[in-house]
């Protein structure tokens, strides 16, 4: 297993847990904790024991951006050639399930990561928002695009344009969250729907995630025949049998992967 300086990682079940772990930035994602993340999360999902990843950050903040004081005296030629900001494509590409449970700041990159992440709980202290207008750039990890997909562009144009922040209460009506939790559950409310998750078959879950995200790929007409098509490949697998077998004999699924 790889050491980490920035995350701590931990195993509870089926469940890999990624909880970035600088404080004194405030969770701030400079080289080494981007990187990290993105190591901890492709060592997750390439684990056959694994069936969900949860990420989190500490109460004061899950992340205030990327780092401000590593990146200001970069060059235009440093950000080109080094391209750095592309490592979180690599978060969304993983294909085990990812829940976000966001407490205090996710601005800026903290705000992408998670928004890359398949299932976002926030605690009612989360505060959420695209500030780099302010810093003088636009949002580099997918920001610009993803808040656009997730709350349309009225608000994100006016978050991105603004950067002002919005709160739990107010991403949650704009289609942001998959829910709010009182902060001081947050952390056992995401184990919990992250156990669940890990429960159910893995590749079937992996199929679910893939063809959800298939619709912001694509158009209606073959984002429904792709679902289609997964949907037949799912009478493939040995967990379609035990899991309608289970249903018709009225008892728990033993689902073969997971
Ligand atoms: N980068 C580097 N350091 C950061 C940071 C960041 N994004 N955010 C906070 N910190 C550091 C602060 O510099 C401070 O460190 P020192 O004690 O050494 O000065 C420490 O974390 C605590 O922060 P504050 O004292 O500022 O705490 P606060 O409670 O007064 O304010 C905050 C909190 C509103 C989040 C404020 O820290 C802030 O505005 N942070 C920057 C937010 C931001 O602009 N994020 C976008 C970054 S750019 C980006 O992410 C580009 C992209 O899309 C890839």
């Amino acid at each position: 297993m790889t050491d980490y300086d920035t995350i701590l990682l931990d195993r509870k079940g089926r469940v890999g847990i990624i909880t970035l772990n600088r404080p004194k930035a405030l969770n701030a994602l400079n080289t080494q904790l981007l990187r990290e993340i993105v190591t901890a999360v492709e060592e997750l999902d390439t684990d056959s024991n694994i069936g969900a990843i949860l990420i989190t950050g500490s109460d004061r903040a899950f992340a205030a951006g990327a780092d401000i004081k590593e990146m200001h005296t970069k060059s235009y030629m440093d950000v080109y050639l080094d391209d750095f900001f592309s490592i979180g494509d690599r978060i969304a590409a993983a294909r085990t399930p990812i829940i976000a449970a966001v407490a205090g700041y996710a601005l800026g990159g903290g705000c992408e990561l998670a928004m890359m992440c398949d299932i976002l709980l926030a605690a009612d202290t989360a505060k959420f928002g695209q500030p780099e207008i302010k810093l003088g750039v636009i949002p580099g990890i997918g920001g610009s695009q993803r808040l656009t997909r997730a709350v349309g562009k009225a608000k994100a144009m006016e978050l991105c344009l603004t950067g002002r922040t919005m709160d739990a209460e107010e991403a949650e009506r704009a289609g942001l969250l998959s829910r709010i939790v009182p902060a001081a559950d947050l952390f056992d409310e995401a184990l919990q729907t992250a156990t669940t998750v890990a429960e159910m078959s893995l590749p079937i879950a992996m199929m679910a995630k893939e063809a959800v995200n298939r619709a912001f790929e694509t158009t209606l007409t073959e984002g429904i025949r792709f679902e289609r098509r997964v949907f037949h490949s799912t009478f493939a697998t040995e967990d379609q049998k035990e899991g309608m077998a289970a249903f018709v004999e009225k008892r728990t699924p033993q689902f073969t992967h997971r």
